[in-house]
């Protein structure tokens, strides 16, 4: 029988912590967060968590990935798992990731006020890299036990440091990442918590979003092999323009996606690098991250598709060489009606204005959803603004998502 009475969640508390939190960053301008996975302000964060984790009763340790987990309750059996991450974008703001964790030290902590036997422990999660400074979502997979030594031996930085460096510089032993694994028995379930990223909730005045589906998301490196040459002398007709070989090739997938599929698909070209990068210099080589989302795996093939065959025949005019590697893939995941109903009977018993959604943005729990029951609760996104120094929530409405969230995992630990 779940006990009715519980310490109502401390929004301050918790507005406190994403306070402190948000000063652990490469910026020391104060306006932006910047905290990459395996960086200086990400150790610094980390331990700063394991500290708080500890002061708030949890066993807490860092894994062989890097992941931050902190234990309450039984030290062996099935958790249900709470979290999200700490690495940031660049230039980022104080919420993405963030909210997810806190939030679920914030509810351990009113559980150990509490001081009631659950059925099962409770996991609270920071989960290393989710935003692909390396790969993304790297600590969640490993934890699943879906991490390749091709992933390891390939990833790099933007600034070109090898993901293998990076850890070991973290002070992580890349040899050992498999002990990061555990098996599905691990887990009972795993909510999230999360901005919605998006104007959805905010555009209809909803207080909760109750997410029943993750966009896939594939991420190719392009690479355009040409020859440098003078600016001025080069005839247009003989020069092997790796920069124009890569403007065609973006800008003829965008013209084909908009008239030829759903609006509902992302293509991105977010990172492009021209050398030798000299105005009087014919671009040599042109190397470009693309991105494609959607909710369908087909869809991402078909765009896939359609870039490659563009990329060829457009580089073969041009007289330049084509190159690709996949770089990540995140499957497409649905989120459990199970949790899902559970959230939703929360908030109507808060009296909460919810609404079942998409989410367009990637997260842990679409990898955590290949092993276990997971559901996501989304909190609005003022003016729909996220991977961005502006984006807020108010305090009232992360009041309501970590009181959603409190109240959804009592559930699970209580039930038989
Ligand atoms: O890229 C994403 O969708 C997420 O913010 N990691
Ligand atoms: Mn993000
Ligand atoms: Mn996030």
């Amino acid at each position: 029988m779940l006990p009715t009475l519980s310490p109502p969640v401390q929004v301050d508390r918790l507005l406190a912590d994403l306070h402190t939190l948000a000063h652990f960053s490469q910026c020391d301008d104060g306006s932006s967060v910047n905290r990459p996975a395996f960086s200086a302000a990400y150790r610094e964060a980390s331990d700063w968590l394991i500290e708080m984790m500890r002061k708030a009763g949890l066993q807490s340790r860092i894994d062989a990935a890097g992941n931050i987990i902190g234990r309450l309750g039984p030290s062996k059996g099935p958790a249900v798992v709470c979290g999200s991450h700490i690495d940031s974008v660049p230039a980022a703001g104080t919420l993405d990731g963030t909210l997810g964790v806190l939030a679920g030290l914030e509810v351990a902590r009113c559980l150990t006020e509490e001081n009631a036997t659950f059925e099962r422990a409770l996991e609270v999660i920071a989960f290393t890299d989710e935003e692909g400074a390396f790969l993304g979502e790297f600590g969640a997979r490993a934890m699943i036990g879906d991490l390749t030594a091709e992933d390891i031996d390939t990833c790099s930085s933007r600034d070109g440091t090898r993901l293998r460096d990076a850890i070991a510089q973290f002070g992580l032993d890349t040899s050992k990442l498999n002990d990061a694994a555990r098996g599905p028995e691990c887990f009972h379930a795993y909510v999230e918590l999360h901005i919605e990223q998006g104007p959805v909730l905010d555009i209809e005045g909803l207080d909760i979003g109750i997410v029943e589906s993750i966009v896939g998301i594939r991420v190719n490196e392009l690479c355009f092999l040409g020859q440098a040459n003078h600016a001025g002398t080069t005839p247009m007709s003989n020069r092997r323009d790796a920069f124009r070989a890569a403007a065609e090739t973006a800008t003829k997938t965008f013209a084909i996606l908009e008239r030829d599929f759903p609006p509902d698909l992302r293509l991105t070209y977010g990172v492009a690098e021209v050398k030798p990068g000299a105005h009087n210099v014919v671009p040599s080589s042109v190397r470009v991250i693309q991105e494609i989302r959607a909710g369908h795996e087909r869809a991402i093939d078909a765009v896939h598709d359609m870039t490659m065959q563009l990329a060829r025949s457009i580089s073969e005019r041009l007289g330049v060489t084509f190159e690709s590697r996949l770089v990540s893939r995140d499957p497409v995941a649905k989120m459990s009606n199970r949790i899902s109903d559970l959230v939703e009977d929360v908030c109507q018993t808060m009296k909460l204005a919810v609404r079942r959604m998409p989410s367009g943005a990637g997260h842990d729990a679409q990898i955590l959803a290949q092993v276990c029951d997971a559901g996501m609760i989304f909190v609005p996104s003022v003016d729909g603004i996220s991977h961005n120094p502006a984006e807020y929530t108010s305090p009232d409405q992360i009041g309501a998502g970590v009181a959603v969230l409190h109240e959804t995992l009592r559930r699970l630990l209580f039930e038989k």
